[in-house]
């Protein structure tokens, strides 16, 4: 067993990604205890973890949860299920904000967050727009070491049947073998490979905001896991 010191909440452990991640850091045996929390329980967890089932509108009562060394957030949704645009608004945006603002003010060290390729606070596209603005939220709070990950298209088994994604991800395998030289950073990225990045940079010293394309995403997954 490795010398476990650090403590981890993690945000959206039942998603794609956050349950990946999950499993990822119950492997590597670095934690000595991951808090979950999630608005439904996850099917099973290991005893490293406990699994809190939070009311996010009254995110700010877990605060004494977040006093931990690294938080993950994974959170996300769509404006198709969400049903609108404040709604999505809420769980891509204010969740993960509220949640960066709770770690700060509890002294945590890293905050490791998902948001996507193409964020932009200034974009025209809604979606790109949201990301680009928690980007920039969180970039300012005066966390050690901050680390934004924007995958591309996400691959992985989901639950759920999300058909748009399901053509893309179909084309995806053929576009893939194409998306070579400037392409690269369009690449779709196996889910697993993100949580892979995300565990890794979780292990480093490395402080101030750092951001990684979804090409480097997988750089680092591959070449540290
Ligand atoms: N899908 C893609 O191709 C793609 C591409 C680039 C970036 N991203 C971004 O990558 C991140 C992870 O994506 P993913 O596909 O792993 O996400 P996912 O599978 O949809 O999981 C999202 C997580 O957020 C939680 N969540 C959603 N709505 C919530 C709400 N109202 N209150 C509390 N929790 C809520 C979900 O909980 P439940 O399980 O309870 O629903 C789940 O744990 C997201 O930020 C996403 O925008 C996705």
């Amino acid at each position: 067993m490795k010398n476990r010191k650090k403590t981890a909440v993690i945000l959206g452990a039942t998603g794609l990604v956050g349950n990946e991640l999950v499993n990822i850091l119950i492997q590597q045996q670095n934690y000595e205890k991951i808090h979950l929390l999630v608005r439904r329980p996850p099917d099973s967890h290991d005893p490293v973890c406990e699994v809190h089932v939070v009311d996010f509108e009254q995110y700010y009562s877990y605060r004494e949860l977040f006093q931990v060394t690294d938080v993950f957030c994974c959170l996300g949704t769509t404006i198709k299920k969400a049903k609108s645009k404040e709604a999505f608004r809420k769980v891509d945006y204010e969740y993960p904000v509220e949640a960066a603002k709770m770690a700060c003010e509890s002294g945590a060290e890293k905050f490791l967050m998902i948001t996507a390729m193409g964020s932009n606070p200034k974009s025209r596209i809604f979606y790109n727009q949201v990301k680009g603005e928690v980007e920039e939220s969180i970039s300012k709070l005066t966390i050690p070491s901050i680390h934004i990950f924007r995958p591309s298209l996400l691959l992985g088994k989901r639950e759920e049947f999300r058909f748009g994604e399901k053509i893309a991800e179909k084309a995806s395998i053929l576009l893939n073998l194409i998306m070579i030289g400037p392409l690269r950073p369009f690449k779709a990225i196996e889910a697993k490979n993100v949580a892979a990045a995300m565990a890794s940079m979780a292990r480093t010293g490395k402080g101030g905001v750092n951001i990684y394309p979804s090409h480097e995403i997988e750089r680092i997954a591959i070449e540290n896991n």
